[in-house]
């Protein structure tokens, strides 16, 4: 599944301020190849959630184009799977309910929609909290769910607000490699976004670095080795993180690629990558 932003704006109109509107993405433009992992990070409200609500089919730019295989995103499709960074989930509804909730949407079949969302849930070490309900469950296992019923989908994109934010470390890492793994053995595209500097290179093959007002891609860096045994302990890995970390700063001043070039500092992606 190939994804494409071209030259997209968002405006948010808020009624409160005499009609003033607050301008979320400019001119931005993203390519998601297919079976391709990009992660997403910047400073709060530069327009992350926005990015994934375009996405999905959930807003509409208001000028620009967001395309899925080619073929315009005009509202929610079948084959995209999205993590909300409130979880999404529904009070009323069990654990296991919850789980198979995109397949309740996709119609299928009971017995499968069960053992789908079992498996899932498994996978996310749930599988004893079927029957209970969400507010029976810590933030962290909120989380949790809210990807299991997102693995269970099947889906050829896989949208992901924040999905780890509320895991503790081992845990987090432990979720991290089975995101991997799951992304890996199944191909789908998938966009990622984080506030953590490692689970964007961990889990990147792409790192998308965005700064706000307005919001606005300042870097993508390539990361190669995303992916390779034992990453996360690797030279190579502190150093890519270095290089988002030095990305992050320039856009967070206020930045980006002119004033580094200004500055006579390195352009971006470059940053200390050890290529
Ligand atoms: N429905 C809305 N109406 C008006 N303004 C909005 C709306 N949704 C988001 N915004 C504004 O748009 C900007 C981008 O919001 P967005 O939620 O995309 O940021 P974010 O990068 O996901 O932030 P965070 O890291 O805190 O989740 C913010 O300034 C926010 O206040
Ligand atoms: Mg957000």
């Amino acid at each position: 599944m190939n994804l494409a932003f071209s030259n997209i704006a968002v405006e948010y109109s808020s009624s409160d301020k005499g009609g003033e509107s607050l301008v979320a993405l400019e001119n931005l433009s993203l390519t998601v190849g297919s079976g391709e992992s990009v992660a997403v990070i910047g400073p709060s409200g530069c327009g992350k959630s926005t990015l994934l609500r375009l996405a999905s089919g959930l807003l509409a730019p208001t000028s620009g184009a967001v395309e899925a295989d080619g073929a315009r995103v005009e509202g929610p499709r079948r084959g995209t799977a999205l993590i909300l960074q409130d979880y999404g989930l529904l009070p009323w509804k069990t654990v296991r309910a919850n789980a198979e909730l995109g397949l309740t949407v996709q119609r299928v079949a009971r017995a499968e929609r069960r053992r789908r969302a079992e498996e899932a849930l498994a996978a996310v070490g749930l599988e004893r909290f079927a029957d209970a309900y969400p507010s029976e469950l810590s933030g962290g296992m909120q989380q949790r769910l809210a990807l299991a019923r997102a693995m269970a989908m099947d889906a050829d994109l896989l949208l992901m607000d924040e999905p780890l934010s509320a895991l503790d470390a081992l845990l987090r890492e432990e979720i991290q490699d089975m995101l991997l793994r799951s992304w890996r053995e199944r191909g789908y595209s998938q966009i990622l976004v984080t506030h953590s500097i490692e689970e964007a290179v961990f889990l990147g093959r792409r790192i998308v670095v965005m700064a706000p007002r307005p919001g606005r891609i300042v870097a993508e860096l390539e990361n190669p080795e995303m992916g390779r045994a034992d990453y996360r302990s690797s030279e190579a890995f502190f150093e890519r993180c270095r290089a988002v970390r030095a990305a992050l700063e320039r856009g967070t001043r206020g930045g980006g690629p002119e004033a580094d070039a200004a500055s006579g500092g390195v352009a971006d992606g470059e940053a200390g990558c050890g290529r």
